[in-house]
Formats: structure tokens, C-alpha cells, sequence
């Protein structure tokens, strides 16, 4: 490193690749099953997605034993086939009422969620809470998880691959919990579980359903995430419409 604007530039580098973060002087590489040969793209590819389908069938088989969520809390915890685990400080379950009537699912815990080891508690967890009181829910009145259990590195979006190993430990926890009503916060989270790629603005303001593995339709409404909330306030309203629905299918079971 030359000068000052290599450092600056390598920096700028840095932030765009998502560190958010030093851990020491030396540069540190993942010791994952995902370290890929140095040989041709394709090669490369195909090794890295076999990787995640083993991961994803691993996921299945573990959740697949879990009886409880807090035997499915264990297994998550102790699992070590998705790669944001290798950045991120805590494992970030699912929390709230195990017997919650109604489930809110997001994309990925964010910083304070890393620090803290709970879903939706930093900035965008206080708009919930309100949006909830609107409604008279208590967050302990409700069910909260993300689609993925660790912290991507500088918040960027979970990747197919991360979603794909993480989505089984998100279905289980839905079968366990099962819910009357699933609200999905964001597109990530109605995209995986929907599994389309339909845009938020799309799916948002109607009633979908979500299928179980058992076979069963779950009612599932998919509205604007409280981060995109925060950022636009004018979509306040259409997000309150949403809540409303919510209210009149909860009044209605
Ligand atoms: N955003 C999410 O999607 N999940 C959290 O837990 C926090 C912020």
C-alpha cells in the first residue's frame, strides 16, 4: 500500500464488500466446506451449490428431529452450515408467544439484533412494537423471525444460497408455532416463503397463503419492512390499510 489514496480507495472497497468491521491485523479466511477450488468458474459454481444443497438437506434432516422450538433452538445454535454464522456474534431465533395467533417474519437480524441475540430490536423492532399497539398486540402477544439466523455482513441481502440453508430452520419454526395468520415484513421474507419473486409492492394489500409441508394454507399478508418504513414515511398509510386487514382476519378466527 502506497499512499493514502490506496488506503482510502481500499477502504471504500472494503465498505462496498459489506465490512463493517476489524477483528485484528491479520486477514482472516472462512475455514468453510464453501472454500472453492482454484479452477474454472463452472467447476467453482457447481462445487459451491452442491455445498448448499448438502447444507440445505443437513437443515431438513436436523429439523426434521426437532420436536419443540426450543430443541429447534438448540439445532440452530449448534449448526454450522450457513456462512453468515462465521460473521456474525450471536444466533438470532425466533421469539415471542409460542402459541402467538399471528407470526411476523423478516429478512435478517441487523446490528443490534447481532448484539442483543433477539429479532427486531433495534430501531426498526420499535416501529413494530408501535405498529403492533395500533393494532392492541404487545410484542408478547406475537411470534417474530427472520428468514435468515445470523447477521449479514454490513446488513447487505442475504444471498439465494444463505436463504436456501436458513429456510428450513424458518419452516419448522412455523410448523411448530403454527400460527392463524403469517405476516411477511418486506419482500425477502414473502419471497422465500412464497417462493416467487414477485416485488413488495406487488404482493403487499391481499390476503396469499403459505403452504406447509403438511399441505395446509396458512392466511399470509405481506406489507412494507419497518427499515423501509423509516426511510419512506408517506407508505405509513398503506402499511396502517395492511394493519387493518390484519385486525378484521384476527376478530374473524
Ligand atoms: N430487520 C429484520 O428484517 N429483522 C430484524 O430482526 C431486524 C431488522
Amino acid at each position: 500500500m502506497e499512499n493514502a489514496l490506496d488506503i482510502k480507495s481500499l477502504l471504500e472497497w472494503y465498505i462496498l464488500a459489506g465490512v463493517d468491521e476489524t477483528c485484528g491485523d491479520e486477514c482472516y479466511q472462512a475455514q468453510s466446506s464453501e472454500v472453492l477450488p482454484a479452477s474454472p468458474l463452472r467447476q467453482a459454481t457447481t462445487s459451491l451449490s452442491q455445498n448448499v444443497i448438502a447444507s440445505k438437506q443437513n437443515a431438513r434432516d436436523l429439523c426434521a428431529k426437532a420436536t419443540t422450538l426450543s430443541e429447534l433452538k438448540q439445532v440452530v445454535e449448534n449448526f454450522d452450515g450457513c456462512a453468515l454464522k462465521l460473521t456474525a456474534k450471536s444466533t438470532v431465533f425466533g421469539d415471542g408467544n409460542e402459541h402467538a395467533k399471528i407470526m411476523f417474519i423478516g429478512e435478517a437480524p441487523g446490528a443490534d439484533e447481532d448484539r442483543i441475540g433477539l429479532p427486531f430490536v433495534g430501531r426498526s423492532g420499535r416501529l413494530l412494537e408501535k405498529m403492533l399497539s395500533a393494532i392492541n398486540l404487545k410484542r408478547a402477544d406475537v411470534y417474530i423471525a427472520n428468514v435468515v439466523m445470523w447477521r449479514p455482513p454490513g446488513n447487505r441481502t442475504p444471498t439465494d444460497a444463505e436463504v436456501a440453508v436458513c429456510l428450513p430452520f424458518l419452516k419448522r419454526q412455523i410448523e411448530l408455532i403454527s400460527p392463524e395468520i403469517i405476516v411477511f415484513l418486506g419482500g425477502s421474507a414473502a419471497n422465500a416463503l412464497l417462493d416467487n419473486a414477485d416485488s413488495i409492492s406487488r404482493l403487499r394489500g391481499r390476503w396469499l397463503e403459505y403452504q406447509t409441508s403438511l399441505k395446509t394454507f396458512i392466511p399470509a399478508l405481506a406489507t412494507f419492512h419497518p427499515a423501509y418504513l423509516l426511510r419512506n414515511c408517506p407508505q405509513k398509510a398503506k402499511v396502517w390499510s395492511d394493519f387493518l386487514r390484519i385486525l378484521k382476519k384476527l376478530k374473524e378466527n
